[in-house]
């Protein structure tokens, strides 16, 4: 079983316990910091932004909301029907965030938030790649991912073997992919002292 396959099975046999988690006041519960990056860098823009790996739709749905022109792409059928059912003004597809039919420079924002969290780092490279070849110039990707104070290294995520990454050595990545660092937030939450969180905004050059 392939990588995608493996991250398809583990969503899929977790999806009703995923989907719970973004009821309603799920906005309430995110990070501040969170919430500012992702409005800060992916509304307003003059172009179509994509959700890529949008698990269950609730950041399509947010920032179609907030006046986006967002599409959702996720591999996994039980989150794109939900996110249809639930969201009924985004389009969402049911694909591979590292195979997008779509051109070259189409689109100007990327959201990829915690959908890279399960990739070895050369299916990251892949991924970024993707990211890059889909925005047009000056074109924003937001990216969450899990922070590392020590090594790129794998831990036991409850759905499936996770990365955690240094934020610099994650950054030193997306330049190689052609981007511009334009902001990095950092966090850890006091009842989770042990879990880092981290996002970083980015321009295609
Ligand atoms: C941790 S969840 C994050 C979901 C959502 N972005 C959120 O913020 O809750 C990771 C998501 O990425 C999706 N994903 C992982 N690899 C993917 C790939 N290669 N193509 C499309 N979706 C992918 C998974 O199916 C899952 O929905």
């Amino acid at each position: 079983m392939g990588p995608e396959e493996t991250v398809r099975k583990a969503y899929s046999a977790m999806s009703e316990q995923y989907i719970g988690l973004f009821d309603d006041g799920w906005e309430d519960r995110t990070h501040p910091e969170d919430m500012a990056i992702i409005r800060d860098h992916l509304t307003g823009l003059s172009g179509p932004v994509l959700d890529l790996g949008c698990g269950p739709g609730h950041w399509t749905g947010h920032l179609h909301s907030s006046g986006v022109d967002v599409t959702g792409i996720d591999l996994v059928p039980r989150f794109i029907e939900h996110a249809r059912q639930t969201h009924p003004g985004p389009d969402f597809q049911l694909g591979s965030l590292t195979d997008v039919d779509l051109p070259a420079g189409s689109v100007a924002g990327v959201l990829s938030w915690y959908s890279t969290i399960h990739m070895a780092p050369v299916e990251l490279d892949r991924a970024l790649a993707e990211f890059r070849r889909l925005l047009q110039v000056s074109g924003v990707l937001v990216v969450g991912f899990f922070d590392s104070a020590g090594e790129v290294a794998t831990f036991g995520h409850k759905v499936t073997t996770a990365y955690h990454w240094p934020v610099a050595v994650f950054a030193e990545h997306l330049a190689q992919a052609g981007f511009v660092e334009l902001q990095r937030v950092q966090y850890a939450l006091p009842e989770r002292p042990d879990r880092r969180f981290a996002a970083i905004a980015a321009a295609a050059r």
